[in-house]
């Protein structure tokens, strides 16, 4: 055999495999070999295709997504039209539905009652396609348009994954035309929306209109990135053989590897036929898709024929439908409520509306950047949405309906509950190992302990079994202490008494005097569940014993500032802030005075932690400033090159524009003209300082690090940061970092796509960490990595 004939022979056999793992990937749901196979499969596929251009063919699974934008979609004319379906929304109407085929196909005038086989299929709600087959291969897909003439859409189906490009298996019409439904399950319609949302998109209000907008786009690559998918549920032309039933034909269908509905079921009467509809309606919210209702089609094709149609419908089948999920409403008002950390949050208020068969009159609005996004005032009419058991949701407004009257949302200043004042998050964005902070859309009430919406909530967590481990001190409890005013604050805890709680209810003599030992016998706890019991926002378990562990004492915890907070492990500057500002809070700082003065000893190792101790450069802090669009590498150059915090103060423009590309330049110069921002940086570095930790401003006190005198190479791609942040680190420990591998190489450090510096230092036997063991290292020093 020829080269060329081998390749070509090879070219059919992947196509072959292929299709069949796309088969079974997509359709069956059952994959048969892992991706990274596939993807080696498919990879040599397009290789031969385009050593031999000549050999491909449209059919090839490397062909499904065409090279040219289109200007316009062209029109196509459908051979057979494309019907709609009447409706029926109740049981009376299905029961006249069969009567009307009976007395179609004159059954009733027979002497015994004959019952009409039914096909039971799910109503899917997507967007109807027709697709036309000639000798088992896909030439045209088009929409329904007006039902006699559609569009045609043929690169973007090509795209679905589970439409077949050619038809397995043998004897399938000359020319098929196949009709189904193209739709989004729910969870590809979440995360289509998750990621429109993070690049700044408009998020789609349904899985039905994110089917239809992704099938109607002129770009076909825009339609390949979204996860559609195909069902089939019926024929349009057909020129060749096919079986007399419906049923029977969409079998056929499946054989041929296009995907028919998992829920196909035959039923003997329509009595079966609203089995079907109880048993799926009680399904639906379970379903990976949407549905809107069930259809019921005659199974015997010669009825079919017999039964005809009725204007631009069947007489042989309906749609049961199920409730709709989306409903109009107005927006009464929209309030705020108070949760456990404060967070406070919009709800809407909505003029009650039965939705899918429940009353919906609230609906959240999760923050103020929705109602933002939303374009939401108070009077609009609304499309609300309720699927499955998720709390309704405000999908949209109507903005033609908006009335003179409608009043924008406003955040109220003060909370709702308490009367603190209302403050905006800060939101830290991290990218390419940078942060920036910005406003947050999460407002937040800073009432605090001495907001009643979160006392509770706050005494609860403090008393619970991992924090304080208050045994005997329910839910209820607590409640009820704080209804009867005994407690207003965790520190009133410590001062019950015996005749305070005795005739709360549930309180008998015995498990009060239980209770009030428990009480006392809480008062030892470590540092790390002390400040785990605090409630601080964003500090669970975690981050309370990386407090305690690195801070040693609650003194230190309480005054560490934020820049500080964030040489912890684990600790961003979101994080950071969160904690200092906990800690400012005159209120909070009360209640940990008097839980002072009531015994608490709070028991802690007093040292600073070994990890915390460790060491940081200049470098370092000057890269935990966040100068905007200074990253680690620029700020090691500023430490290099002026020495001391001072000193960069001091540099005059050109020095820095010697040390650092203008923009750079520019933004230190900016930052540091801003009086607070000095005090910042030089109130961290003294806290630091104060606090012990090892100073390591000039190079040459790198001797008496762990990797001093040693030298590392990086090499190969780093995922968990970048390499002038990995250089940092290993420079903060002391080891210099080179550029390429010699026998003096202590350890290289090799990421994906490592070529001939790993080669080398596995020729030379030298140590080699992946990234993986390299964060462990890292962490083995009391380095955290930021991820
Ligand atoms: S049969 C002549 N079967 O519903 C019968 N339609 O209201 C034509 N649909 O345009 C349709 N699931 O988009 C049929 N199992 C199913 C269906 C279904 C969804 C849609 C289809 C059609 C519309 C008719």
């Amino acid at each position: 055999m020829s080269d060329i004939e081998n390749d070509a022979n090879r070219i059919l056999l992947l196509r072959t495999e292929l299709r069949e793992h796309n088969h079974r990937y997509y359709v069956l749901d059952e994959p048969s070999v892992p991706d990274a196979e596939y993807d080696r499969l498919f990879r040599e596929l397009k290789a031969l295709e385009a050593k031999h251009p000549r050999l491909v063919t449209s059919d090839s699974p490397t062909q499904r997504i065409g090279s040219e934008v289109l200007s316009t979609f062209l029109q196509v004319k459908h051979q057979v039209p494309m019907l709609s379906l009447g409706n029926a929304f109740d049981e009376s109407s299905m029961l006249e539905f069969d009567r009307r085929v009976r007395g179609g196909l004159d059954l009733d005038n027979d002497l015994f009652i004959e019952n009409i086989e039914y096909s039971c299929e799910p109503k899917l709600d997507g967007l109807a396609v027709s697709l036309l087959y000639r000798e088992g291969i896909l030439v045209q897909g088009a929409t329904r348009g007006d039902g006699a003439t559609g569009e045609d859409i043929t690169v973007n189906v090509r795209t679905v994954r589970s439409i077949p490009l050619k038809l397995q298996g043998s004897g399938w019409p000359s020319v098929l035309e196949v009709r189904g439904e193209v739709f989004m399950s729910k969870a590809g319609f979440e995360r289509l929306n998750a990621s429109q949302l993070e690049i700044g998109g408009k998020p789609f209000a349904n899985p039905r209109n994110a089917a239809a907008g992704s099938l109607r786009q002129l770009d076909s690559r825009i339609t390949a990135s979204r996860p559609l998918e195909f069902c089939c549920y019926g024929i349009g032309q057909v020129q060749g053989q096919l079986p007399d039933t419906h049923i029977a034909i969409l079998e056929k269908l499946q054989m041929w590897g296009l995907p028919i509905s998992h829920e196909l079921k035959r039923a003997n009467g329509i009595e079966e036929c609203l089995e079907y509809y109880q048993d799926i309606g009680a399904r639906r919210n379970s379903l990976p898709y949407e549905i809107d209702g069930v259809v019921f089609k005659v199974n015997s094709l010669a009825y079919q024929r017999e039964l005809g149609f009725r204007a631009r419908e069947p007489r042989w089948a309906i749609a049961h439908k199920f409730p709709a999920l989306e409903e109009l409403t107005e927006l009464l008002d929209v309030e705020f409520q108070v949760g456990r950390t404060g967070a406070v949050t919009p709800v809407a208020r909505l003029m009650p509306v039965k939705v899918a068969g429940v009353t919906v009159a609230n609906a959240t609005l999760h923050n103020m950047d929705e109602v933002a996004r939303l374009g939401l005032m108070i009077g609009d009419t609304v499309i609300i949405r309720r699927a499955g058991d998720v709390i309704p949701q405000i999908m949209q407004v109507v903005l033609e309906r908006r009335p003179d009257n409608a009043r924008p949302v406003h955040i109220p200043e003060q909370c709702p509950v308490c009367g603190s004042q209302v403050e905006r998050t800060q939101l830290v964005k991290r990218s390419k190992g940078r942060e920036t902070v910005s406003e947050g859309a999460v407002y937040r009430c800073v009432g605090r302990l001495a907001c009643g919406a979160q006392l509770k909530q706050a005494i609860i967590h403090f008393v619970s079994r991992r924090a304080m481990d208050i045994e005997g001190l329910g839910d209820k409890s607590v409640e009820q202490l704080v209804d009867e005013g005994l407690v207003s604050s965790p520190a009133d805890l410590y001062a019950l008494k015996f005749d305070d709680i005795v005739d709360l209810e549930g309180f008998a003599e015995v498990s009060s005097n239980k209770l009030l030992s428990a009480i006392e016998d809480s008062k030892k706890p470590s540092l790390a569940r002390f400040i785990y019991a605090l409630g601080i926002p964003d500090v669970g378990e975690e981050t309370a014993k990386v407090l305690a562990r690195s801070l040693g004492s609650l003194e230190r915890v309480q005054q560490a500032l934020p820049h500080v907070l964030t040489y912890l492990p684990d600790v961003g500057l979101e994080v950071a802030h969160e904690i200092h500002s906990f800690f400012e809070d005159a209120h909070n700082q009360q209640v940990i005075k008097e839980l002072l003065k009531h015994g608490l000893q709070i028991q802690d190792q007093g040292e600073l932690g070994a990890e915390f101790a460790a060491s940081t450069t200049l470098g370092g802090f000057l890269d935990k400033l966040h100068i905007p669009s200074v990253g680690p590498g620029g700020a090691q150059k500023l430490a290099d090159r002026f020495g001391s915090l001072e000193g960069v103060f001091g540099a005059d423009w050109l020095d820095l524009r010697q040390t650092l590309p203008e923009k750079q330049a520019n933004s230190v110069r900016e930052f540091f003209a801003l009086e607070d921002n000095r005090l910042i940086a030089e109130a961290a570095e003294k806290q630091l300082r104060d606090f012990g930790m090892h100073w390591l401003s000039e190079k040459k006190v790198v001797e008496g690090l762990p990797l001093a005198g040693q030298t590392w190479v990086l090499t190969g791609s780093l995922e968990l940061m970048s390499r002038d942040v990995a250089k940092e680190k290993l420079e903060s420990l002391g080891a210099k970092v080179a550029g390429s591998v010699s026998a003096k190489t202590h350890c290289v450090v090799a990421g994906p796509g490592a070529g001939s510096k790993l080669a080398k230092a596995n020729e030379l036997g030298l140590k080699v960490l992946d990234e993986e063991a390299f964060v462990e290292f890292l962490k083995h020093h009391g380095i955290a990595v930021e991820s």
